[in-house]
């Protein structure tokens, strides 16, 4: 069967209509279709997958142009174990990367693409990471058999014809090959999941040195909507590198003081730490006439300004790819605001009236719902009704919070890098870094609890500045990139901070509320930045005092804040220890100042007393 194009072909590049032009002769699709990104050809694709399956209608009056779809019950995450950064040379990809050499990746590669989108159509997705035109931003084309992910990619992109203009003829573009893979028999092309039940045969993988993506066998965002992940952090972080830029796993938000003064601070925390409730956060009582505002809640790429020093950065996304279970009206009311129309849910429970339900969403769970596997449910049957990573792809101009320059194509300068992980045990709740070189070194040896041992100890699973699963070259040369950008592409780096919102007590019980009670620490970074506030020098860093931070409108107590803010000399001074093992897998590519930096901090750790305690550092 010969390939046939529906509609114009919409782009004289000749670059990509010589890229399209040879993925088809390998994927031997039925149809070549051009996306041009219009509200029209959004509502067709819509209405195809109402009719084959894929989609469910959700009700109209409830959530306005909003779809339920459910994904193979192997396809629900991303894959990291089948994911390859498939540099020229094993130690580009470095030691936390999955490697394969370049030719066998693509030998392997085309044996899977050859005729796999035969009885389908194959869509032709250009995208814009970051505003049109902007000079931050980058495009890219995605080559898809899904309409599961051309709908998707135009809720979370800039997408369609608009883009092909900004490309003109010449302009070059990220490459970004998808498809659900091949069906194992003839017939389970309609299925009625956004993905083939391909489980073996995943590989998500990155060309770093000639900057392409090519994935197959998975439907899930993470895995298949390529802008996100796979370009904006993996391509991008490479990008950067070479650029003199950094793509990094950061929200980004607005903090506005009852005066009108505005910063932006950028925060990287490991999927699961709350990053969209962070971005969309709702100031507490205590705190009449501040104003949060949300610039993005994945992904930031900062970009050096020449003119004043600073750095700049956008949100390339255009819409929400967030973790529905544990949002509702209390956690996250701006969230649930951004997903009140025109989304795409994943994996979500359907209630008998035609809305989505999920964990969390409201106290007492309905008396039945079709869970996310499409079957019966009834509280108390043992099973979770949506899957706990079910997800809304929402436009983020529906968010109540969105900052008015979200979409400036300049960026917005950041006056503060916060990172965090989920620690229950040793880490303060917020600690400033001494200068940009330690705070490269907190943000380098940060991490998250995995599990709790049998001894009752944390297992903290290393992911330096978020990065882990999203850096496309050697960790330690990233650390490099960093250490060199603050020290000569910026004359005032952003201030660097460590927080932790997790910390429990002897009971088991989180110490601090956490959620809209964040901004308290959000204020006194903002108070370090211009140079207001104080702060008292500890053993991993600058620690505010209790009188640094604004308790009005919180019955926290002293002692409970010296209970989230001491610091265990054996438990830091071990952490401290263990972090050699991280530095030693990166042999000669690691930078000498991380070395240096965890001395120093052993050296602290050797002068502190048994428990560094705020009330008696105050006292000294
Ligand atoms: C995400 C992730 O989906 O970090 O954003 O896993
Ligand atoms: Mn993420």
């Amino acid at each position: 069967m010969t390939t046939t194009h529906d509609g114009p072909r919409r782009t004289r590049n000749k670059a990509l209509l010589d890229w399209v032009d040879s993925m088809a002769r390998l994927c031997k699709p039925d149809r070549i279709y051009w996306c041009d990104g219009s509200q029209e050809e959004y509502n067709r694709l819509c209405d195809q997958m109402v009719q084959n399956g894929t989609f469910v209608r959700l009700d109209p009056q409830k959530r306005p142009n909003s779809f339920l779809a459910r994904s193979h019950p192997s396809d629900v995450a991303r894959v990291e174990d089948r994911t390859f950064i498939c540099a020229e040379r094993q130690e580009d990809a470095g030691p936390t990367n999955n490697w394969m050499a370049p030719a066998r990746m693509r030998e392997r590669l085309n044996q899977l693409f050859d005729g796999c989108m035969r009885g389908r159509t194959l869509y032709v997705i250009p995208f814009s990471m970051g505003p049109l035109g902007s000079h931050i931003a980058h495009i890219g084309v995605e080559i898809t058999d899904s309409p599961y992910v051309v709908v998707n990619q135009r809720i979370m992109t800039r997408m369609g014809q608009p883009v092909l203009e900004v490309l003109g003829e010449h302009g070059s573009f990220v490459p970004c090959m998808h498809s659900v893979g091949a069906p194992l028999s003839p017939g389970e092309n309609d299925v009625p999941w956004p993905c083939a039940p391909n489980v073996e045969d995943k590989y998500i993988s990155h060309f770093p040195e000639t900057r392409e993506i090519w994935s197959y066998g998975s439907g899930y965002g993470g895995n298949a909507l390529l802008g996100k992940k796979c370009f904006a952090l993996r391509i991008a972080s490479v990008m950067a590198r070479d650029e003199g830029w950094l793509a990094e796993h950061m929200l980004i938000l607005g903090v506005q003081s009852p005066a009108g003064k505005k910063h932006y601070v950028a925060a990287a925390f490991p999927s699961a730490c709350g990053k969209t409730n962070f971005a969309m956060l709702i100031p507490p009582k205590g705190f009449d006439g501040w104003k949060i505002t949300t610039v993005g809640d994945d992904i930031a790429w900062v970009k050096p300004n020449a003119k004043d020093g600073k750095f700049y950065a956008i949100n390339p996304e255009y819409g929400f790819f967030g973790v529905a279970p544990g949002t509702n009206a209390w956690s996250n009311p701006n969230a649930l605001a951004s997903m009140q129309e025109n989304t795409i849910f994943t994996n979500t429970a359907l209630t008998d009236d035609g809305d989505v339900w999920w964990e969390g969403l409201t106290e007492e769970p309905p008396a039945h719902l079709i869970d996310w596997q499409g079957q019966d449910w009834t509280p108390g049957c043992g099973r979770p009704a949506a899957h706990p990573n079910a997800r809304f792809t929402a436009p983020a101009n529906q968010c109540p919070s969105i900052d008015p320059e979200w979409e400036n194509p300049d960026g917005v300068p950041i006056s503060a890098f916060l990172f965090g992980g989920r620690v229950s045990k040793h880490f303060p709740l917020v600690f400033q870094s001494y200068n940009w070189e330690h705070g490269v070194y907190m943000a380098a040896t940060m991490g998250s609890e995995a599990t709790a041992a049998a001894i009752g100890q944390a297992s903290v699973r290393r992911d330096p500045m978020a990065m882990l699963p999203f850096c496309g070259y050697n960790m330690a040369d990233y650390w490099r990139h960093w250490l060199r950008i603050g020290r000569k592409h910026v004359a005032t780096p952003p201030r660097i901070f460590r927080v932790n919102w997790f910390r429990k007590d002897a009971h088991g019980r989180f110490i601090w509320p956490g959620f809209g009670e964040n901004m308290r620490v959000l204020k006194w970074v903002i108070d370090r930045c211009e140079g207001r506030a104080s702060a008292i020098e500890g053993p991993l860093g600058l620690l505010p005092g209790w009188a640094d931070l604004s308790w009005e409108g919180l019955a926290f107590q002293p002692d409970d804040f010296f209970a989230i803010m001491n610091i265990d000399q054996e438990v830091a001074r071990q952490e401290t220890v263990d972090q050699e093992e991280l530095f030693t897998r990166f042999g000669d590519h690691l930078p000498r100042e991380m070395e240096l930096e965890r001395e120093l901090q052993l050296a602290r750790l050797y002068h502190s007393p048994p428990v560094w305690d705020l009330s008696r550092a105050l006292a000294d």
